[in-house]
């Protein structure tokens, strides 16, 4: 039997070398394609181009915000020399609104599209990632040196420090005294003698929350706005409370039984003091005969000697009768509230009530969008709390238990920075000029 013998070129005899001019589908096909694929490319691009304009050009939809002017591409992506450029300047995005600075101090700035991403859809172009913050907030460095706040925090549930109010040693500076626990028992006396059960809101009212319901119109006004507001009004923080609308029912500023339930302004001492005047002088003018009275001071006033004192005159009686009332006042009515610290003259100061509006300054929060949770639920010490020093915020433990980034993130609340924080210091916005028009923003 012979042998077959396979050299290379016997194979080569084998191959048809005049096979690329026989036909074959698949060479076919690859004709057909490249001619008809820029074919329809080209007509593609000719019809979008006629009917959509720009839009053809782009790495994909803009944001919501933007996607009106998804026409005028120039609006952000120009050159100076009004050529187009990939790169967005700074300078585009600020021609149509301000965005000041984060920080003086801050070593760098970063671009405005690498936190407000573009061309990827319809999403919110405040929804910034966290890495955004944490390039600098992960390391914090200040052009100074010096750092004022904690320089490593990676995310809300990674290195967040506590709320500065919440750490050791911090209490609430309120110069007003104010006991929440007894003001929460079951049956207080409310006012003319009947018994309450106070609640949060008749103290910390956001406005529209409706009329007041203990005491008088004269003491609680209750004025035409508030009583008209059907809607409980949008209010991220609630106000502080005033004594004229959520003590005064209560705590009444009697100064003398002749004048019966007759209450001196909340003022100043000294101011109080031209009240006492004038209505004891008033009263004197009245009923000249008083003057002889035997007036033993009143027994409610304390630690005061009760030695009767008699007038020789009107001008004395009113002097007599003016200092009891300001006895009364400041070693009892206004001191049950307030610090009174003597001064040179004869009345006293009136410490500085200092009740804190915003405790949280360097982040936002809002009352608003939590109103479906009970108050206690968040400021747990409250119905427990005896000393005005207390501080009742929540700490970071009862928001992270909604807020996260991590663990299952997706059952979560919102854990990213921009939710609870400002980037730009909008306290140095300037107002943008504006002077387009229609056409330039829209095309043609
Ligand atoms: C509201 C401003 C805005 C408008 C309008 C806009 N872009 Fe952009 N575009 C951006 C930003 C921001 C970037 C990211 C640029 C950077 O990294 O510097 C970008 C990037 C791009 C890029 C580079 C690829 C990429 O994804 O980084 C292309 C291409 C582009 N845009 C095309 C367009 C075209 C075409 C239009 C008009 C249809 C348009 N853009 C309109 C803001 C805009
Ligand atoms: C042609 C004008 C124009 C340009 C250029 C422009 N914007 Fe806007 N931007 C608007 C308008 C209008 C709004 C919506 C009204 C508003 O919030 O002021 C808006 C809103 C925004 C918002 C708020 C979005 C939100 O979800 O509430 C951000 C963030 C923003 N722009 C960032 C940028 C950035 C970054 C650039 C540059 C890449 C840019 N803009 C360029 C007009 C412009
Ligand atoms: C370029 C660096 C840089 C970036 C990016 C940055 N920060 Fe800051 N941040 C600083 C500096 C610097 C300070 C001031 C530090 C000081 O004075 O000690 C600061 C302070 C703060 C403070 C405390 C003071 C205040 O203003 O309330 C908060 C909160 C804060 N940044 C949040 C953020 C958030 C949220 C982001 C992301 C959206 C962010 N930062 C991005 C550098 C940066
Ligand atoms: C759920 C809300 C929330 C989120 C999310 C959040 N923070 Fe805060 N952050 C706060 C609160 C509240 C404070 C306390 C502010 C104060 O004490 O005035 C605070 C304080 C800070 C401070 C000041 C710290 C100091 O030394 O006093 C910085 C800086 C800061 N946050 C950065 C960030 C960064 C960066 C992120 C994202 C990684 C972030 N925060 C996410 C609520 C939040
Ligand atoms: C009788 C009126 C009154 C009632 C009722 C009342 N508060 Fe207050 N609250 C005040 C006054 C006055 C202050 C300011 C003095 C102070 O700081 O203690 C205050 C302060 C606060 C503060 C901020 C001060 C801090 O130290 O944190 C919180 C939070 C607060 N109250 C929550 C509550 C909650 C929650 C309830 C209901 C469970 C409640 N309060 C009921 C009068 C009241
Ligand atoms: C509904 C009636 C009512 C209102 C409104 C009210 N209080 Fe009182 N308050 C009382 C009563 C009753 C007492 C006496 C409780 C006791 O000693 O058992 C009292 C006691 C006090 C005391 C002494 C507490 C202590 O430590 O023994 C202070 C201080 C005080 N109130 C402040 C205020 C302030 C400030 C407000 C307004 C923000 C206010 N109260 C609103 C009824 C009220
Ligand atoms: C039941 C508690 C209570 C009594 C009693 C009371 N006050 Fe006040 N006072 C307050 C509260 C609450 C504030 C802070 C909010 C406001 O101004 O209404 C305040 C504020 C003041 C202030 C302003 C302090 C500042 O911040 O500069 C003066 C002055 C003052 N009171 C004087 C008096 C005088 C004088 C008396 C007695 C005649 C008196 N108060 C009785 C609760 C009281
Ligand atoms: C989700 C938790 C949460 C709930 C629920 C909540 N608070 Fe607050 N509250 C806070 C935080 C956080 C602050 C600090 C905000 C700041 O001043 O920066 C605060 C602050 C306050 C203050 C001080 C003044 C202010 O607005 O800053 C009062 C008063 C107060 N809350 C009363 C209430 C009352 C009344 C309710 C129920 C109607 C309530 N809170 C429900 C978290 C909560
Ligand atoms: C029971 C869950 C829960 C707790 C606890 C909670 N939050 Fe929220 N928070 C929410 C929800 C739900 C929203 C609205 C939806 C969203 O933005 O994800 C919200 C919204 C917010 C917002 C944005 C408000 C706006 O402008 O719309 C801030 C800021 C915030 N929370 C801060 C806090 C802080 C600070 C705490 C702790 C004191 C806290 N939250 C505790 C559930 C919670
Ligand atoms: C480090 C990330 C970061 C950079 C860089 C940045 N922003 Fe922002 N920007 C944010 C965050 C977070 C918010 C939402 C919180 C706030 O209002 O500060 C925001 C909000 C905005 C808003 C919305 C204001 C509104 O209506 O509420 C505009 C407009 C805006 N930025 C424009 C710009 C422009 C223009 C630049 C560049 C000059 C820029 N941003 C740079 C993170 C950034």
């Amino acid at each position: 039997m012979l042998r077959r013998t396979r050299t290379t070129k016997k194979l080569a005899k084998r191959i048809d070398l005049q096979y690329f001019a026989r036909p074959h589908p698949f060479r076919t096909w690859r004709f057909w394609l490249s001619v008809t694929v820029p074919v329809i490319a080209l007509g593609w691009f000719i019809t979008q181009r006629a009917q959509g304009g720009q839009k053809i050009y782009s790495s994909g939809q803009l944001s919501r915000v933007h996607a009106v002017f998804t026409e005028q591409c120039m609006l952000c992506h120009v050159t100076e020399t009004g050529a187009f450029t990939a790169h967005v300047t700074d300078q585009a995005c600020l021609t149509c609104h301000d965005a000041p600075q984060h920080h003086a101090s801050q070593t760098f700035t970063p671009d405005c599209a690498t936190c407000h991403v573009e061309h990827k859809g319809a999403m919110l172009l405040q929804a910034t990632v966290d890495t955004a913050c944490t390039q600098c907030h992960g390391q914090l460095r200040t052009r100074d040196g010096q750092p004022h706040y904690v320089t490593s925090i990676t995310g809300f549930d990674n290195k967040h420090p506590e709320f500065a109010p919440l750490r050791s040693g911090k209490a609430d500076p309120g110069g007003v005294r104010l006991n929440h626990y007894v003001h929460l028992q079951p049956n207080l006396m409310g006012p003319n003698n009947t018994r309450v059960q106070m609640t949060c809101d008749d103290c910390h009212r956001a406005a529209g929350t409706g009329a007041w319901p203990y005491g008088t119109a004269k003491v609680n006004p209750v004025t035409a706005t508030e009583a008209s507001v059907g809607r409980t009004k949008y209010q991220a923080y609630l106000p502080v409370p005033e004594f004229a609308k959520h003590c005064a029912s209560c705590h009444t500023l009697q100064f003398d039984k002749r004048f019966g339930n007759e209450q001196v302004p909340h003022d100043k001492p000294e101011i109080v003091r031209v009240f006492l005047v004038k209505r004891f002088g008033e009263y004197i003018a009245a009923h000249p005969a008083a003057v002889h009275e035997v007036n033993l001071p009143e027994r409610q006033i304390p630690e005061r000697p009760r030695v009767p004192r008699v007038a020789r005159n009107a001008s004395e009686w009113v002097q007599f009768r003016v200092d009891d009332a300001e006895w009364l006042l400041y070693a009892k009515t206004c001191k049950q509230c307030h610090t009174l610290t003597p001064t040179s003259t004869s009345l006293p100061e009136v410490a500085k009530s200092n009740l804190t509006a915003r405790w949280l300054a360097h982040a936002e929060f809002d009352h608003h969008a939590h109103r479906i949770m009970s108050c206690t639920t968040c400021h747990t010490r409250t119905p427990d709390s005896r000393e005005t020093t207390d501080v009742l915020l929540p700490g970071i433990k009862t928001c992270q238990q909604c807020h996260r980034t991590q663990g299952p993130a997706k059952e979560a609340a919102e854990g990213r920075c921009f939710e609870c924080h400002q980037y730009h210091d909008w306290t140095k916005a300037k107002p943008t000029k504006g002077g387009l028009t229609i056409q330039q923003l829209r095309g043609e």
